[in-house]
């Protein structure tokens, strides 16, 4: 019989207990979390049966084969490191680190010690983005030339995680945590590479503070091209919204998934009216059943940390671009970044630009108040 796994969580907030949940469902043993706030480590575990901790080293020291990281960004590089310094398995929420120097170092160590780790691209296990990319796998929508796609998410306020509005603790605002999910699932459902990456974003990159506003234009490898906005709200009691739009040689599909709970998808064209809406959909599920299936048959999870690190560099391109107000092709940024960390004496290698393929971290205080959906 199969040995079962023993899973620990790094970071008892919004999405520790998403993925906690996620484990019970798929019949997986959470055996440890570990969180600073004790009060939080004590909850989440004690809904678990398993035991808290204030650090993922003390979590790691209980043996287990998997972890899941659910931290403020800044801290996924190091939590990982230490993870796969013990050949322990890696679900890391997105972004799976803030530079592209962690990225490729934590790929490289994970390759040397034969590590799977997956990174948390939830929006691809979402019941209407499996169904459009059925269809599109199919042809059915024939070439895809056009996309938008359009966040409206909730303003930082007293309701969100203070580390969200620090640049050093989240490396980005909501470019990095809820554009980055456009990003990816764009490249997946477009099955292209991104070539180039223009941006505008408000307020300005800057040390301290992050974005609310992108707006950003992505040229693909096979010619499709989207347009991309990404907002926090500060209006109080508006819906969050995101929807996104594909347009087709044959149909159009408009996808609404606004609340993972209600999800809409309608295909239209010549003769077709189709229209989908999801109330049961668990995307959280269906990500962990893909990574403990990849661990039980021995294969790298998808997403890979490969195809994380190009969602993360077109990220960090968007930053570049409105920096420079001028373009940023991706491929060349970055390959200038892997050499300039090579001119650093840090060696490890470009991630492989096919969507087919499968800095000290900063410390600080996080907030313990309730959190609503601001991704
Ligand atoms: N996949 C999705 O749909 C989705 C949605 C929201 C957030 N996220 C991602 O999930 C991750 C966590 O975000 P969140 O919204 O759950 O944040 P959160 O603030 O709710 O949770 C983070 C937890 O980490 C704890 N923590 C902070 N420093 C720590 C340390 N040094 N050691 C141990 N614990 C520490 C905090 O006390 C907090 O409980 C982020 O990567 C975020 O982008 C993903």
């Amino acid at each position: 019989m199969p040995k079962e796994l023993r899973i620990a969580i790094a970071g008892a907030g919004q999405m520790g207990a998403a993925h906690a949940d996620a484990y019970r469902a798929c019949n997986l043993r959470v055996v440890a979390v570990a969180d600073s706030n004790p009060e939080r480590a004590g909850q989440l575990a004690a809904a678990h049966g398993a035991w808290a901790c204030r650090s993922t080293e003390e979590a790691l020291r209980q043996g287990v084969d998997a972890l899941s990281i659910c931290l403020p960004h800044s801290l996924h590089f190091e939590a990982a490191m230490a993870a796969v310094g013990q050949g322990v398995a890696l679900l890391i929420e997105k972004p799976h680190c803030i530079t592209l120097a962690e990225s490729r170092a934590l790929r490289a160590r994970c390759a040397e010690r034969g590590v799977p780790a997956m990174a948390g691209f939830t929006h691809r296990f979402l019941a209407t983005s499996r169904r459009l990319k059925a269809e599109i796998g199919s042809g059915r929508l024939g070439r895809v030339g056009l996309a938008i796609d359009h966040l409206v998410a909730n303003g930082l306020g007293p309701a969100a995680p203070e580390w969200y509005g620090e640049r050093a603790l989240a490396g980005g605002g909501i470019a990095m945590i809820g554009m980055i999910h456009s990003i990816d699932r764009l490249r997946w459902l477009l099955a292209a590479e991104i070539e180039s990456v223009q941006a505008l974003v408000q307020p300005p990159v800057s040390e301290r503070g992050v974005e609310d506003t992108a707006l950003v234009l992505l040229q693909f490898s096979n010619g499709a091209q989207a347009s991309l906005v990404a907002h926090r709200s500060p209006v109080v009691g508006h819906p969050r919204s995101h929807r996104y739009e594909l347009f087709g040689e044959r149909l159009n599909a408009y996808c609404s998934v606004g609340s993972f709970a209600l999800q809409e998808l309608h295909l239209a064209g010549a003769g077709v009216d189709e229209r989908v809406t999801v109330t049961d959909d668990a995307p959280f599920v269906a990500e962990i059943r893909e990574f403990s299936s990849a661990l039980a048959e021995g294969r790298v999870p998808s997403p890979s940390l490969d195809e994380a690190e190009i969602a993360l560099g077109a990220v960090l391109a968007i930053y570049e671009s409105a920096r420079l107000r001028r373009p940023i092709l991706l491929r060349e940024f970055l390959e200038q970044e892997a050499a300039l960390e090579r001119s650093g004496n840090v060696v490890s290698p470009p991630a492989t630009l096919s969507p087919r393929t499968s800095a000290a971290p900063a410390t600080g205080t996080v907030s313990t108040r309730a959190v609503r959906n601001p991704n």
